[in-house]
């Protein structure tokens, strides 16, 4: 039986709602408290932590520091997304910081397994991340490991990217694995989530939907998370 992150009776049906993960990237950091109060008050779940290294992916974004002091006034679940090389050497600090999730990329981390084992030995719950053109199916063997999968629908780096549809096929199969093998595992999708391409990722199975632009443009940002849900 798939793992439903919550069920709320709609039209007489029983309807599987997303969780919603608004990206830390494109808040105006000089407002970076206000804003992630409103959107912890407009019902987000996750607050996803896009952290650069210039080597993994060509951009930088924030580290530590950043992340603690965001930690510090809100209750969201911190959702650590690592676009770094090595990102073993790291995971602990940014547990110690305030991440609940911790996301490695498949292509960057030396042992999966092991990584995983690192995590959950700090407390936190461990990801694995892959990238637009990582098959689906080098996850797999990781699935029984993990808590979350990060399917990254644009190529990782930058905020305000088009979604690229060829992902969603890949979200179709990891959702089909994740079922099949009865797995309590949540299904990320990251990148160009907005009201129009929103629907399609919530078809193709994810759980939870990551949104930078989409959700820290404008003035009403509980508006725009509810035209994530649809
Ligand atoms: C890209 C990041 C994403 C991104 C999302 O490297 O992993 O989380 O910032 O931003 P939008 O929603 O603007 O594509
Ligand atoms: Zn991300």
């Amino acid at each position: 039986m798939q793992f439903m992150s919550a069920e709320f009776p709609t039209d007489g049906k029983v309807k599987n709602m997303v969780k919603i993960a608004p990206s830390l990237l494109s808040c105006d950091f000089l407002k970076m408290g206000e804003e992630i109060a409103e959107i912890e008050r407009a019902g987000a779940e996750y607050l996803h932590l896009d952290v650069m290294d210039g080597v993994f992916v060509p951009n930088f974004s924030f580290g530590f520091p950043i992340i603690a002091a965001a930690k510090k006034q809100s209750k969201m679940v911190f959702d650590a997304h690592l676009m770094i090389a090595r990102p073993e050497l790291y995971a602990e600090r940014m547990i110690d910081a305030g991440a609940d999730i911790v996301c490695a990329h498949l292509e960057a981390v030396k042992d999966p397994v092991a990584f995983c084992k690192l995590v959950h030995d700090k407390g936190a719950k461990a990801g694995l991340g892959l990238r637009p053109r990582t098959p689906a199916s080098a996850l797999f063997p990781y699935l029984p490991y993990v808590d979350l999968v990060l399917e990254m629908t644009v190529e990782p780096g930058f905020g305000g990217q088009k979604l690229i549809p060829e992902t969603l096929s890949k979200i179709v199969e990891l959702r089909r694995e994740i079922d099949r093998l009865g797995l309590n595992v949540e299904l990320e999708a990251d990148g160009g989530i907005n009201a129009e391409t929103a629907a399609a990722v919530r078809e193709a199975g994810a759980d939870i939907l990551v949104a930078g632009s989409s959700v820290f443009r404008g003035t009403d940002k509980a508006a725009n998370i509810r035209a994530l849900r649809g």
